[in-house]
């Protein structure tokens, strides 16, 4: 068997002990005699499954006790509905501010916009995306229900190095793409939500972190199903819940512990990290395409300085085993998504890479 080093955006990369864990255990969870996937949400087993996932996204997490933990249907995108159907009636005036600084932060305030008064405060939409704009609190309206950033855009390779502090307006943070990836003071947030299928999972789902207080706005349409009041008090599983995603990030879980948990992988992604800005940094046949105080960890982008060469680029990287590196069509180029499961050697196979293709073709 050949495995790649998989540089998709997502669904991305799952560390292979973890893929490995789940097929011995695929067809006999535990000695029942049946698979995770074939068994009861209510059942005694999976109960374990997903209170000993509670407990470890606690303990890696930091998150206080006046935090819930929701595993709710529908991937990230749902949350743009989920969020504010369930918040922005925390306020009569039913506004809230968006902070655009991608596509998935359009798509978001795209949608909230269905539900009350939307002001988009920053945006770097003219740079492309190439950074995390400006944002100067005074201009937040203090009636807010609350203030909506994403703390690394997947697309574009950015994200906020520090978080705005908003006072009393309750921060959401989209963190799909990095969270678990670096350390954070959960206090500074009222909500977190992210899809599992970067860092955490299969997709599909979408963990949200919730202060407790939030929990009781949620406007009377509201589906059941995408009322967080009714997934806290169920414990996620009102309906039947997607089993082997919360069974898979139980397991990731697990590896994060086993590899030092977050402080650790937050200095292994940054040396990964570098290692690639290094070689865009070093020449000049690559060109970084998002502003340096702002890159991401997770997310690298680049260009070639000479692009009719990317094809080539990207076909020679595919042949040696290095997997998905073509860059978003917003931005073109190449994209390398170096989640926790990448290793460090993934990313130093790319950087011998781009290396001999200068050599090659400078
Ligand atoms: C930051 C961010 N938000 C939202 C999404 C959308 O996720 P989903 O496809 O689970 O709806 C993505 C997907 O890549 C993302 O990177």
């Amino acid at each position: 068997m050949t495995r790649v080093y998989n540089f998709g955006a997502g669904p991305a990369m799952l560390p292979i002990e973890v893929m490995e864990k789940a097929r011995s255990e695929f067809l006999d969870y535990q000695g029942v005699g049946a698979s995770i996937i074939e068994i009861s949400h209510r059942s005694e087993e999976f109960d374990a499954v997903i209170n000993e996932t509670d407990r470890l996204l606690f303990e890696l997490a930091n998150i206080p006790d006046n935090y819930k933990i929701l595993y709710v249907h529908g991937g990230a995108q749902m949350q743009f509905s989920a969020v504010p159907m369930n918040l922005i009636a925390r306020n009569p005036e039913k506004k809230a501010a968006y902070v655009e600084s991608g596509n998935f932060a359009k798509l978001a305030i795209k949608e909230a916009i269905r539900y009350g008064k939307i002001s988009v405060v920053a945006s770097s939409e003219t740079s492309n995306y190439d950074r995390i704009p400006e944002l100067e609190m005074a201009e937040v309206d203090q009636k807010s229900s609350y203030l909506y950033i994403t703390s690394n855009n997947t697309i574009y390779g950015t994200r906020w190095q520090q978080f705005p502090s908003t006072d009393n307006i309750p921060l959401v943070a989209d963190m799909t793409s990095e969270f678990l990836s670096r350390e954070l003071d959960i206090n500074q947030f009222g909500i977190i939500f992210a899809g599992l299928q970067k860092n955490l999972g299969p997709a599909g789902l979408a963990l949200v972190i919730i202060r407790e207080d939030l929990l009781d706005y949620a406007l009377p349409e509201t589906p059941n199903l995408l009322t967080y009041r009714t997934y806290a008090e169920k414990h996620s599983l009102s309906n039947t819940n997607n089993t082997f995603a919360i069974y898979m990030m139980k397991l990731v879980l697990e590896w994060l512990k086993d590899h030092g948990g977050v402080t650790a992988l937050e200095l292994q992604n940054e040396t990964k990290a570098a290692l690639i800005y290094d070689a865009i940094d070093t020449s000049s046949f690559y060109l970084g395409t998002a502003e340096v105080i702002y890159r991401s960890t997770m997310n690298v982008t680049f260009n070639l300085a000479e692009n009719g060469l990317l094809d080539k680029f990207l076909s020679q990287a595919h042949a040696q085993g290095l997997y998905a590196l073509k860059g978003h069509r917003n931005v073109g180029g190449v994209r390398a998504s170096i989640y926790n499961a990448m290793p460090t050697a993934g990313c130093q196979a790319l950087v011998n890479f781009m290396k001999e293709f200068e050599k090659n073709h400078a």
